[in-house]
């Protein structure tokens, strides 16, 4: 059975991306064993959550979500003993670990295609979906289906003159939910790794496993180009194949698993490519569903007063409780935060101040809390998936659509490596060797090390507001309450925090100044200044305090003065 104050609720998750994070044996590459030596790091950060994409046996095609064995560690990233160290040591320091589960496809080099596509009567046959084309002879597939990425699904196989069907890459076959030993298995793969000790899983686009079992063509919709939140495009929907109510259905099957395994403390995230109203469907109607869905909305939102007193009502409305939502503005598909706010640390502290303060679960991504910069690279179409998958279209083309659409050309850019110091390869791998990326420029001086000197810095900022919500119920588990905006400046986002009879402090006050002036708010009530984004905290008067350029603060409220930060 589920704890009523389950922990998931309360966390910040902090993803890591493996291939680029730490590499200890020193091939250029980031590795298990690598991560383990960080667990002080990120201990010492104050992130309580790790989620690692994944580091499964796979040819790497889509590095690592292109999965050949799920219950093997691939050989550039450790074993399974590494593995097992990974999850005990990062346990022994209180932090919990969240898995990357891919259950919509595997590789095409997994054992069960290879099979699969071997004959039609082969036992694994139906483990994926096949279907005949329109016309014998592989000239039209079986219908208008575009994967998610909007080229054609279909991909014809000659041997048996058949198609199979995948949501994301050709080399990324689609498993077949209609299968009842599919489920079974994947169900069992989720069981294996709940027994090793995994906290929760991470469900890589899990809106897309079922589609229309009559094969029906997707309808005509008036949408010319993709959004980070909704892949129908070039007018065609994405019904049949998006956001199925048997998809739905097996939320809840997959909430049983996970619920009823040892102490019912486990969590799923979902990757959802919706907008917010689809995406909650999957938390389901009374708790049966994922646990949380991760909201996109966030990641290309201007940082204005009104853009995100928006977006923080729209989700407060979408998901008010018991539902949670995510906060999320990166990850190793998506244009790194920084690249849309100029590139400026003291706008990054202001969206780590909103993102560590408002209600619902942060997601960090490696390397923000030092404002790892988008790496601007040439397109490396040997490597980089997304760029393969386009290539079938007009180069200039695409570069309008990425421009239009607000997305990078290569996710490359947003996968570099971990900077940890000012040592050539930034620490991330010994000197002299390449590593599989190569570092941004300014990783001189955005660096963990050099960082970790000055109060000022952005990874003190982080860390600080990471304590005082660690230790602040009213900022991990509160209710919030925006400020109305006429009783504030223009560029003043404001919000209070309240958290349950007990706590305390028992309410605590938010305030972001999105603009580059310092701007003088009137306080509603007696408040201490706590955190700044800033290291020193500003001088309040009795009744107001002058924000400096791009401030986020938290001050308590009432009489009992502030907590120490620990
Ligand atoms: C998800 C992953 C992405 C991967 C894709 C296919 O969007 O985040 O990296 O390429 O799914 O598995």
């Amino acid at each position: 059975m589920p704890a009523s104050d389950p922990w998931w609720q309360h966390t910040v998750v902090y993803q890591i991306y493996p291939r680029s994070f730490a590499d200890a044996d020193g091939d250029g590459i980031g590795d298990l064993v690598g991560v383990i030596a960080k667990l002080d790091y990120l201990a010492e950060l104050g992130v309580e959550t790790l989620w690692l994409s994944p580091f499964y046996a796979s040819p790497q095609a889509d590095f690592g979500y292109d999965i050949s064995d799920y219950r093997a560690v691939a050989p550039e990233y450790g074993d399974m003993d590494a593995c097992d160290r990974l999850i005990a040591e990062a346990h022994r320091r209180g932090l919990r670990v969240v898995l990357d589960l891919v259950l919509n496809h595997t590789s095409d080099q997994h054992p069960w295609f290879i099979e699969s596509r071997s004959s039609r009567d082969n036992p694994k046959r139906d483990w994926y979906v096949w279907r005949d084309g329109a016309r014998p002879g592989g000239g039209v597939p079986p219908n208008n289906w575009f994967n998610m990425i909007g080229s054609r699904g279909w991909h014809y196989d000659r041997a048996t003159d058949q198609w199979y069907w995948s949501q994301f890459l050709p080399f990324q076959p689609d498993l077949n939910y209609r299968n009842p030993e599919v489920r079974a298995e994947m169900l069992a793969t989720i069981r294996f790794w709940m027994a090793k000790g995994a906290d929760g899983f991470r469900l890589d686009i899990v809106n897309a496993l079922f589609e229309d079992a009559e094969f029906r063509d997707n309808p005509f919709a008036w949408k010319l180009l993709p959004s980070a939140e909704d892949p129908g495009m070039l007018f065609r929907g994405t019904e049949n194949t998006l956001n199925h109510p048997d998809t739905l259905a097996f939320m809840r099957e997959l909430r049983r698993v996970v619920d009823d395994f040892a102490g019912g403390d486990r969590f799923m995230v979902g990757e959802v490519i919706a907008t917010a109203d689809e995406a909650r469907a999957f938390c389901g109607d009374a708790g049966d569903g994922l646990h949380l869905i991760f909201l996109f909305e966030s990641l290309g939102v201007p940082l204005t007063a009104p853009a995100v007193r928006a977006l923080i009502e729209r989700y407060e409305t979408l998901f008010a409780a018991p539902l949670l939502p995510t906060w999320v503005f990166g990850n190793h598909d998506r244009r790194r935060r920084i690249a849309r706010l100029d590139g400026s640390l003291e706008k990054a502290k202001l969206n780590a101040a909103w993102q560590l303060t408002a209600r619902g679960v942060p997601f960090l991504y490696n390397g923000e809390e030092i404002g790892i910069e988008q790496h601007h690279l040439p397109v490396r179409t040997s490597l980089d998936a997304v760029v393969d998958r386009f290539r079938s279209w007009p180069q200039p083309l695409f570069d309008l659509v990425c421009r239009l659409a607000g997305e990078s050309l290569n996710r490359d850019e947003c996968r570099t490596p971990m900077q940890w110091s000012d040592e050539p390869n930034a620490g991330f791998c010994p000197r002299g060797v390449a590593p599989w990326l190569p570092v941004t420029p300014s990783y001189r001086e955005r660096n963990v090390a050099t960082q970790q000197l000055d109060p000022d810095s952005l990874w003190h900022c982080y860390r600080r507001f990471l304590a005082a919500r660690r230790q602040c119920a009213a900022l991990n588990a509160g209710a919030l309450e925006l400020l109305p905006a006429s009783d504030l400046p223009a560029t003043v986002v404001g919000y209070v925090r309240r958290a349950a009879p007990g706590a305390e402090p028992r309410a605590v006050i938010v305030l972001l100044n999105c603009g580059d002036a310092a701007t003088d708010v009137n306080l509603p009530a007696r408040a201490t200044p706590w955190v700044s984004t800033r290291a020193r905290l500003p001088e309040v008067g009795a009744d107001r305090v002058r924000l400096r350029p791009w401030e986020g603060l938290v001050l308590t409220l009432g009489e009992t003065g502030v907590p120490d930060l620990r």
